[in-house]
């Protein structure tokens, strides 16, 4: 049984405040966990509160409700959250505090069982990891004057082990610096850890097809591209256009522009090609990829949540899905959503948020549940935490 729970407000690698939270069980389980945080956030993420008054009030009248639960029931914790939340959005505990300790709760009944967390929730026959999904150039919402398109990713496909999947994308990640150096590009980073050059997004493709086929040529290792779009932060909605800095596309011209990049760079995922109110779009690009290998990944159109999920099933929409936990708050509710995706045949990629702490969590997640791939950077103390961890956790099978 929980026998203790501490809340506290930490620093996230932007600098910005969130929750920490640890719990404590009568027969020595311990486990801690912090909440991430987005900058281009969907609209119908879970909320969060400001930490001072959400610690206050989680301690006032949520933590007493949560002393003495058995942490392995974590359905029964969850539950509890939601209870005393009593919105639809965890706007009322805050999603920051929930999400901490629904993971927190989740760490402390593994160790009480001395097992890893992708163990306790992943069972006996879990036996592989995720590829790292990693950001390499980037700009949108997360870095200024960059790229119009919010991230250039990579993934190491030919990688035959974790191990060899972080050191293959950290060598494109290093190779793209010698390219943007070589152009006489500036080299500043995002949020992410990637590259934020003042190029253009024709030449950001350039310049990590380029690298790519450096390091596979070099290590005879693929690695296939990636992006996410990250539309909603495009969208016009009263010009009813994706605005980019030199073009503005209706939505029939961002379907063709997408596809045709798909085809270009044979594209393995593109995440938010549409934004996040727009299913019908989203369904009519996924049918225009279909028959090619590429993953049409909701971000902030799912976020996380089973009914918005369902509304995509129904229409088809996207044949993958982007998992954050802080998106909707709680692990059960993390689970559940990734359970109806695998159900319906959508692939599922567990993901960092742009602010991040250490924690290592997503890394459990990714492996426990299936995932196909964990989208968490490539480079930066808080995005290695989670690499880091990935290697590790490898060692067990
Ligand atoms: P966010 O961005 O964490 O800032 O929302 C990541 C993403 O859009 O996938
Ligand atoms: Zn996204």
């Amino acid at each position: 049984t929980i026998d203790g729970i501490i809340l506290r407000r930490i620093l996230d690698s932007r600098g910005n405040e969130t929750i920490e939270a640890e719990i404590l069980t009568a027969s020595g389980g311990y486990g801690r966990a912090c909440a991430p945080s987005g900058a281009s956030t969907g609209i119908y993420e879970a909320k969060v509160r400001p930490c001072a008054e959400a610690i206050a009030d989680a301690q006032a009248r949520l933590i007493p409700e949560l002393i003495d639960l058995d942490a392995q029931d974590q359905r029964t914790f969850d539950e509890t959250l939601r209870n005393v939340d009593a919105t639809e959005n965890l706007s009322g505990i805050g999603a920051n505090i929930a999400v901490a300790l629904s993971l927190a709760n989740a760490k402390a009944a593994a160790s009480a069982l001395n097992m890893e967390l992708f163990q306790y929730l992943g069972g006996a026959f879990v036996d592989q990891t995720p590829l790292p999904l990693g950001n390499v150039i980037g700009g949108g919402a997360h870095a200024v004057d960059a790229t119009d398109i919010q991230e250039f990713l990579i993934v190491p496909t030919g990688a035959a082990t974790a191990s060899e999947a972080v050191f293959t994308n950290a060598r494109v990640h290093k190779t793209i610096k010698e390219i943007l150096v070589a152009r006489g590009k500036g080299c500043g980073k995002g949020d992410e850890g990637a590259w934020a050059p003042h190029i253009s997004d024709a030449e950001a493709f350039e310049i990590v097809a380029e690298a790519v086929s450096k390091v596979q040529d070099e290590t005879g290792i693929e690695v296939r591209m990636g992006l996410d779009v990250a539309a909603s932060e495009m969208w016009n909605a009263d010009l009813e256009r994706y605005v980019y800095k030199n073009a503005k596309r209706t939505t029939e011209e961002q379907i063709a522009y997408i596809a045709e990049l798909v085809d270009q760079y044979n594209l393995i995922y593109v995440e938010d090609p549409i934004q996040e109110e727009d299913f019908a779009g989203f369904a009519q690009m996924t049918e225009e990829v279909c028959g090619r290998d590429t993953l049409i990944c909701g971000d902030d159109l799912f976020v996380t949540n089973v009914e918005r999920l369902e509304e995509g099933i129904a229409l088809e929409a996207g044949n993958c899905v982007l998992i954050k936990p802080n998106q909707i708050g709680t692990l059960t509710d993390t689970f559940e959503t990734i359970r109806l995706a695998h159900e319906y045949g959508y692939e599922t990629v567990m993901s960092h948020r742009s602010g991040e702490t250490t924690d290592t969590t997503i890394a459990h997640l990714g492996t426990a549940f299936n995932c196909c791939f964990l989208k968490c950077g490539v480079v930066g103390g808080e995005r290695i935490a989670k690499l880091n961890e990935l290697i590790r956790i490898e060692e067990h099978f």
